[in-house]
């Protein structure tokens, strides 16, 4: 026969037992585990515990049943605190808070500047360890700084509306139509236009072009435009910037050289290629001002002479790289940006 005192010891057994298992559930499908342990309507600890009330003596009865009842709230506050808990995120194994304050921070990503912004702000820094000046023109320009100007008179292919990006139809009969500039070589007119000799500039920015885009070619890209304008300034004062442009960027090692070619603004005009991958790659167009573009602009081309070149930014940007199509770097794919 199992007295009341025993009967009532069990109880609080199970109260204790139910707690600590509802405070050890790690989630809602452990705590549920332990629910129907302890107070599953068939076989849970509960009903086993229940059952021993037949073996109390019945004037002990009232007393074990009040009892009974209160342990059945206990167990079922124990389990709904439990719950509430948990649903809050703030109950794991052994009471530990679910917050680890040891587990490392998520690291904001930062950005960092496009190569093509890195290689402008490399080429601005040798040009300016030579003495250049950086400049800037419009990117909306009109004839007469595009082409006129520059010795590229009305009839010339360069002008051509299906080369160039005029912004107004009347190209043909307007006295100076806008287009995207497609050159920046513009900016050699603009700069002499208002300042007097001497002139020793950079010029960094974007050009347009209407060319489909393939692994060298790009309907816009950037050049770097050098101007200088003295006396007595030779074609070898242009070759000995062009020979340290070259080294300064691409290495003590590199190979240059000129060869004769033809610009409208410049007499003579040189090609410049260095010498990567077995073969030779140009990177630029350079050569004296043309006597016209200096009367153009006011100078009196027997007082000043003064050499120019205009080189592809990308170009070398890839080359520094090792970028094979000028593409990737206009798709604004940071997988492949995050790599410069
Ligand atoms: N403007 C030329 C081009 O776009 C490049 C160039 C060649 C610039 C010779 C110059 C120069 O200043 O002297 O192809």
């Amino acid at each position: 026969m199992t007295g009341l005192s025993d009967f009532l010891t069990q109880l609080d057994d199970l109260v204790s037992e139910a707690q600590s298992a509802f405070d050890a559930a790690a989630d809602s499908a452990e705590l549920e585990d332990s629910r129907v342990a302890f107070l599953g309507a068939k076989s849970g600890r509960l009903k086993s515990v229940q059952k021993g009330m037949g073996s109390v003596v019945g004037s002990d009865k009232p007393a074990a049943g009040k009892r009974l009842n209160e342990v059945k709230q206990q167990i079922q506050n124990a389990f709904d605190g439990a719950q509430t808990r948990l649903v809050a995120g703030t109950l794991s194994i052994g009471q530990q808070p679910a917050v680890d304050h040891s587990v490392p921070g998520r690291r904001p990503s930062l950005g960092h500047l496009h190569p093509v912004t890195q290689t402008i702000e490399e080429l601005m820094d040798i040009m300016g360890r030579l003495g250049f000046t950086p400049a800037d023109g419009p990117e909306i320009e009109d004839e007469w700084h595009n082409f006129e100007a520059l010795n590229i008179p009305r009839e010339h292919p360069a002008r051509d509306p299906l080369d160039n990006f005029y912004l107004n139809v009347a190209h043909q009969t307007a006295e100076s139509s806008l287009l995207l500039r497609s050159q920046t070589s513009t900016v050699q007119i603009r700069v002499m236009e208002k300042t007097p000799p001497p002139i020793r500039i950079i010029s960094l920015g974007r050009v347009y072009r209407p060319d489909t885009a393939d692994a060298t070619h790009y309907p816009m890209f950037h050049q770097m435009e050098g101007l200088l304008v003295d006396r007595q300034v030779t074609m070898a004062d242009l070759k000995s910037v062009l020979r340290i442009f070259a080294t300064s960027y691409l290495g003590d090692e590199v190979h240059v050289r000129f060869r004769p070619s033809f610009f409208p603004f410049t007499e003579p005009s040189v090609e410049a290629d260095y010498h990567w991958n077995d073969a030779w790659v140009e990177f630029g167009g350079a050569g004296m001002v043309d006597p016209n573009v200096l009367r153009a602009v006011g100078y009196d081309p027997e007082e000043v002479t003064g050499f120019a070149f205009g080189l592809g930014v990308e170009r070398l940007c890839m080359r520094r790289h090792n970028i094979t199509d000028i593409r990737e770097l206009y798709k604004n794919d940071v997988r492949f940006l995050e790599q410069f």
